[in-house]
């Protein structure tokens, strides 16, 4: 089976092509930077509109796919801004009827995880979602994706940029946090918020920016905050293997690129004899592969929607999909 999968949640439009087998044949991308006000999502949708066109193009030239062999067109179905997943959703509708090929709609976080899944061969992880607009801890069970634990206010990487713009860096200021950070000699002390299975991020801005102010070097600042936001998400992935007894654990999201967060949890996860996995940071952005993937997945089980009914769902819960796919055979007969 052979998916094209659309990308478009939020700045990142791209277009992935995958058969089974995981492999990710082509993923053709183009983001949106947002100024100093940060993302503007009718901007954002405009310029989706714009380049996806050619990101298909791209995708299948780069794959020597012919069109003719897809099976389906997989789309970000949600969570995500309005605009952009109606950019994402127009293309892939168009592609759909003008190839005559079903319509599969896709939660983002599940394609997060699930393209993790597949390139680490782990059967049941824990995800550890890391990205600009989330931050959650997700698992399986009873066939749908749980979300454990989250952030109670902004997403980490969300985070990162506001303070790295306030510094000087351009968007996404995520990598820039991390370059300042390796220069960094001093740790100063900042607010650690954890509330059970949550965390949250904003205490954390005002007390980094505060220090900023005081003239502490942003190499110092920047190494304080990755320090603490980064042990917040190991503490909360612990706790969620712990309950669950899990032996697994994977990284998505752009903050998942991050090499002191892949570290630190590498380590918290061998000193639990749990097995860890962080997916090439191409993979852990948003990209069109992991919706291409997690297309091919829902598929295989006979998903689609018609076009009249493949609305967005900007406040799609990871636990409203069902992940059918992953039921076994005898929860798949008595859940028909
Ligand atoms: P989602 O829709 O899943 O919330 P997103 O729109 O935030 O995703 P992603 O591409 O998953 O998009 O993540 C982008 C975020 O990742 C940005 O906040 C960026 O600063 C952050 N990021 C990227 N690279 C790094 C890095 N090396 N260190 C820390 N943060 C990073
Ligand atoms: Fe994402």
């Amino acid at each position: 089976m052979r998916i094209l999968g659309i990308e478009s949640t939020a700045h990142t439009a791209s277009v992935g092509i995958v058969d089974e087998g995981t492999q990710v044949l082509a993923s053709a991308t183009d983001m949106y930077r947002p100024g100093k006000g940060g993302i503007h999502p009718r901007e954002a949708a405009n310029h989706h509109a714009e380049v996806l066109p050619d990101l298909v193009e791209r995708a299948l030239s780069d794959s020597k796919v012919d069109p003719g062999t897809l099976d389906a067109v997989a789309f970000s179905q949600g969570p995500g801004l309005g605009p952009c997943l109606r950019a994402g959703a127009t293309v892939a509708r168009m592609l759909s009827l003008s190839w005559e090929r079903p319509l599969v709609p896709v939660n983002h976080c599940v394609a997060h995880l699930e393209i993790a899944r597949a390139l680490s061969g782990f059967s049941d992880p824990v995800l550890l979602y890391a990205s600009g607009g989330n931050t959650q801890i997700v698992a399986y069970a009873h066939g749908r994706y749980r979300v454990l634990g989250e952030t109670l206010d902004i997403g980490v990487g969300n985070f990162l940029d506001k303070l790295a713009l306030g510094m000087g860096s351009t968007f996404p200021g995520g990598p820039w946090i991390e370059r300042w950070a390796k220069e960094g000699k001093k740790v100063h002390e900042l607010p650690y918020s954890v509330h059970g299975m949550d965390v949250s991020f904003s205490g954390l801005l005002t007390a980094a920016r505060a220090l900023q102010t005081k003239g502490v070097p942003k190499e110092e600042v920047a190494l304080s905050v990755e320090s603490h936001a980064y042990a917040m998400l190991c503490e909360v992935a612990e706790r969620a293997l712990a309950h669950l007894g899990a032996r697994e654990l994977v990284l998505g999201g752009g903050v998942a690129c991050n090499e002191r967060l892949r570290r630190m949890v590498e380590q918290m996860a061998h000193a639990r004899g749990v097995r860890v996995y962080a997916p090439p940071p191409a993979l852990c952005v948003d990209n069109g592969g992991m919706i291409a993937w997690t297309g091919l997945l829902a598929r295989e089980r006979g998903i689609s929607v018609p076009v009249e009914g493949s609305e967005v769902l900007p406040r799609q819960r990871t636990d409203q999909v069902e992940a059918t796919w992953r039921l076994r055979l005898r929860e798949h007969i008595s859940e028909a």
